[in-house]
């Protein structure tokens, strides 16, 4: 026992002499008492021969020894973990850490695009549930229960209660903004739509749509026609040209669907536009007068036209993205190419 506390006083002495100059030394203190292999562990061993009666004063000194080389380095730790950081070990001229930062996707970025050029024409944001009531999507809109027209877009049915759907266009926010709202009305309506179609390079059971209402008094096909070249030029640049068809859409009278140059190939042919040159990029038309009196608006007083485009067409003649299925894939390869647009 009397070795023992010899032992320790020693050592004692041995570490209170102790300094350090650097990390690396306070590194070393720790190593050579506190360290696995270190004295502390090697000291603690020597319990075993104590005998006894004697283990309980032993055990005793050995924690205060313990508590004092663990003391001894803190203290000769502070000295340097405050200074150092600044002072000796780090650069701050040093680049920082690359935090990759994520993209929007292109569908986001086009629909942005869409929504602000016309937001600078006067035009609110307007938006409603994907899940929709017949009345909304297709009663209010001039597509009564019987009405052949409803083929043209498959609609998803919900099991459970059938007269719901997934909305096939955004037409139905149009729809809720004329419920709620009286002219003059100006507003855009982005959103997803859903369809039943076989899900290929060309199809996809859902897509996104960004519809626009426009009702005033004396609003005129000129206007309609006007509004969309703007967005055209705004969109894809003053050289592209637009010309319009005739067509026809239950809700609007007389309907037209605009065509803008094809941007893949200048006009001259491909793939892209099936070789005609013009690529169809929405429909439009004069708000029919029925859809006006579903929601008590006065045909005699005001007009009004509506368009709508897909997001993804767009997107498909602005990036040359020439699979739907891209879209919705998530591959990175695909979605970092778009790393720092907005
Ligand atoms: N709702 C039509 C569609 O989804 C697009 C459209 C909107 C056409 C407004 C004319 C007027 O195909």
């Amino acid at each position: 026992m009397d070795n023992l506390i010899d032992q320790l006083n020693k050592y004692k002495e041995e570490i209170a002499a102790s300094n350090a100059t650097n990390a690396d030394e306070v590194e070393n203190f720790r190593i050579k008492y506190l360290g696995t292999k270190g004295l502390l562990k090697s000291v603690m061993g020597e319990m075993k021969n104590v005998p006894n009666d004697q283990k309980k004063q032993a055990g005793q000194l050995l924690n205060e020894f313990k508590q004092f080389v663990e003391a001894k380095y803190e203290t000769l730790k502070a000295q340097f973990s405050g200074s150092h950081s600044h002072s000796e070990n780090i650069d701050l001229s040093l680049p920082g850490n690359y935090i990759k930062i994520g993209s929007r996707h292109p569908l986001s970025i086009t629909r942005n695009r869409i929504v602000s050029i016309f937001k600078r024409l006067g035009f609110a944001l307007a938006e409603g549930p994907d899940i929709e009531d017949d009345w909304h999507n297709f009663g209010a809109m001039n597509l009564p229960e019987d009405h052949p027209a409803r083929d043209m877009q498959d609609t998803f049915y919900i099991h459970q209660n059938p007269s719901w759907l997934l909305r096939t266009h955004t037409s139905s926010v149009q729809a809720r903004v004329m419920e709620t709202q009286k002219p003059p009305i100006r507003v855009i309506c982005p959103g997803r739509v859903y369809r039943n179609e076989t899900i290929s390079a060309r199809a996809h059971c859902f897509f996104h749509q960004v519809e626009g209402l426009y009702i005033d008094e004396n609003v005129s096909f000129a206007d309609l026609k006007q509004t969309l070249y703007f967005f055209v030029q705004e969109m894809f640049g003053k050289e592209v040209k637009v010309r319009f068809r005739p067509s026809y859409f239950p809700f609007t009278e007389p309907s037209a669907e605009m065509d803008i140059s094809c941007l893949i190939c200048g006009g001259k042919g491909c793939n892209v536009c099936k070789h005609t040159g013009w690529v169809e990029i929405l429909g439009s038309g004069m708000v029919h007068p029925k859809v006006l009196e579903n929601f008590g608006i006065d045909s005699t007083k005001y007009t009004g036209f509506a368009f709508g485009m897909g997001v993804e067409r767009i997107t498909q003649l602005k990036y040359r993205v020439n699979d739907l299925r891209l879209y919705s894939q998530n591959d990175i390869r695909f979605l970092q190419q778009f790393t720092g647009a907005v």
